[in-house]
């Protein structure tokens, strides 16, 4: 199974976002992770449109968008439109999870569902032909730099188990306190994508912290 790094531009210097996409593409990155947060169905806000937009502008590496808001289905079309190729989105945040989830793929994105910490995943078994990425949240979302919990390893394994019995191509994805050090863990459980803010844009170099990160799952491959 190969590694896919998602840095988030959530932590980048967003007054340098060019200059730091760069850097991350050319230390490997396959994908560029958005962070949307509406001050509802997280405390914090953060951006929408726009950044996708500039970031089609400055990259043709997939634009992996992350939706915590309320009623994401409102930003389908607009994501879609701006370059968005990966639309992930909460249940709980929503009401026709599944009509939502096919509507992605009709606009030609990828289709994610994410789960919280406290969010089971028998959820999935119920959409999972529906689904082209399952996000594992492993910190409760709303902002960057926390610490991975625990918990989320088992989690993934859980995940991991729902996808194979289905018979599921999905992409697993993780978020939340992805560094060096725990990177490898996610990875063992069966994660393939792994999403990094604080570890790659906090770092002094960061095209060598996403090296580092792939670095560490092949020291376990
Ligand atoms: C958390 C966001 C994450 C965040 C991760 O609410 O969904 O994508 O940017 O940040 P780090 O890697 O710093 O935990
Ligand atoms: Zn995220």
């Amino acid at each position: 199974m190969s590694v896919r790094i998602a840095p988030s531009v959530l932590s980048a210097d967003l007054g340098r976002l060019r200059e730091q996409v760069e850097q991350v593409v050319a230390g490997g990155a396959e994908w560029i992770h958005v962070d949307v947060m509406d001050g509802h169905f997280v405390p914090n806000l953060t951006f929408g449109a726009p950044i996708i937009r500039a970031l089609r502008r400055i990259t043709d590496r997939p634009i992996d968008v992350h939706l915590m808001v309320q009623h994401p289905e409102h930003y389908l079309v607009e994501y879609a439109g701006a370059g968005a190729n990966v639309f992930t989105f909460h249940p709980e945040a929503t009401v026709h999870v599944q009509r939502h989830l096919a509507a992605a793929r009709d606009r030609g994105m990828l289709a994610g569902l994410a789960l919280n910490p406290g969010t089971p995943v028998a959820y999935l078994e119920e959409v999972v032909d529906d689904l082209d990425l399952v996000l594992v949240m492993s910190v409760n979302p709303g902002y960057g730099g926390q610490s991975y919990l625990p918990a989320s390893t088992d989690k993934i394994r859980r995940v991991r188990a729902v996808l194979d019995r289905a018979g599921s191509r999905a992409a697993l994805e993780v978020d939340g306190g992805i560094t060096a050090d725990t990177i490898a863990e996610a990875w063992g459980a069966g994660a393939d994508t792994f999403v990094a803010g604080t570890a790659v844009f906090g770092a002094a170099d960061p095209a060598r912290a996403v090296h580092e990160l792939r670095r560490r799952c092949a020291v376990l491959a």
